[in-house]
């Protein structure tokens, strides 16, 4: 039986993503601030949940969280990194700004470092980040957010590169980039292309099985990518 973790597990993806997960017979400890909603979860699957409330900007706790997971299960065949925060700020205020940092940057490294050297020492182990499109580029509307999302999709592709060193050749490294998905976490106003969260968690669910190293949820996203990818600074000013 695969034991599986999900940071930022009590909504939208991580919470889908344990449903998929539980059906497939994995054991999974789920993490997040909101206590009620872990226990809602843990109440739907008694026998496959293993619970732990944290708030993954307190990095001495994400420490201490993680230790204990890996204490009870044993071992841990995959980590997803879903739990975000994200702000249309375009008067750049600073408790918005922070929050993002301390949640998307600090925190997010902290549990990727944990987790890497767990896999290292392990021999093996996937941890699948969800990053964002908004990796790719600039934003004026959430500058914060989109270079806490490139700073995650950069992370993701050294410790993939890292994986070379490590010799079983058994440690897998997934950035899932999904465009706008049906959660509280949609940004902005206008949003197009916007993705069920069914649709979107099933798709990232089918990438974390053929351990890819990225994929664009929805698939069609990956058009909008190749365009982003192209477009000089100049012209992206004008656009958006
Ligand atoms: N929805 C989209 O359009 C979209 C697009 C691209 C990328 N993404 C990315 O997908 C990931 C999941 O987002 P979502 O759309 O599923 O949004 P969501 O429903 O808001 O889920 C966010 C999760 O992050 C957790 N979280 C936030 N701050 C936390 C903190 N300080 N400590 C611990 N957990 C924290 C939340 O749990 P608690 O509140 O209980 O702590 C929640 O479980 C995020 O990284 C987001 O950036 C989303």
């Amino acid at each position: 039986m695969k034991k599986v973790v999900i940071f930022g597990a009590t909504s939208g993806i991580g919470k889908v993503l344990v449903d998929l997960f539980v059906k497939e017979g994995c054991k999974v400890a789920i993490t997040g601030r909101r206590l009620v909603k872990l226990e809602e979860i843990k109440a739907k699957y008694p026998e496959k949940i293993l619970i732990k409330q944290n708030d993954i900007q307190e990095i001495n706790e994400v420490e201490r969280v993680f230790l204990e997971i890996v204490k009870e299960f044993g071992a841990i065949d995959i980590v997803v990194q879903s739990s975000g925060v994200g702000y249309v700020n375009p008067d750049l205020a600073w408790d918005k700004e922070q929050e993002t940092i301390l949640t998307n940057v600090l925190g997010v490294t902290k549990l990727y470092d944990l987790t890497y050297n767990l896999f290292r020492e392990q021999g093996y182990g996937h941890l699948v980040g969800i990053s964002s499109i908004a990796s790719l580029r600039g934003n004026r509307a959430a500058p914060a957010y989109f270079a806490s999302k490139a700073y995650q999709k950069a992370y993701l592709e050294s410790l993939y590169i890292k994986t070379k060193t490590i010799k079983s050749k058994q440690v897998f490294i997934t950035d899932i980039r999904p465009g706008f998905v049906d959660t509280a976490m949609a940004l902005g106003d206008g949003i197009f292309w916007m993705v069920s969260l069914e649709k979107a968690t099933e798709q990232i669910f089918q990438a974390i099985k053929r351990k890819k190293r990225v994929a664009y949820i929805s698939k069609r996203w990956r058009i909008i990518a190749f365009a982003l990818k192209l477009t000089p600074s100049w012209l992206l000013k004008k656009v958006i």
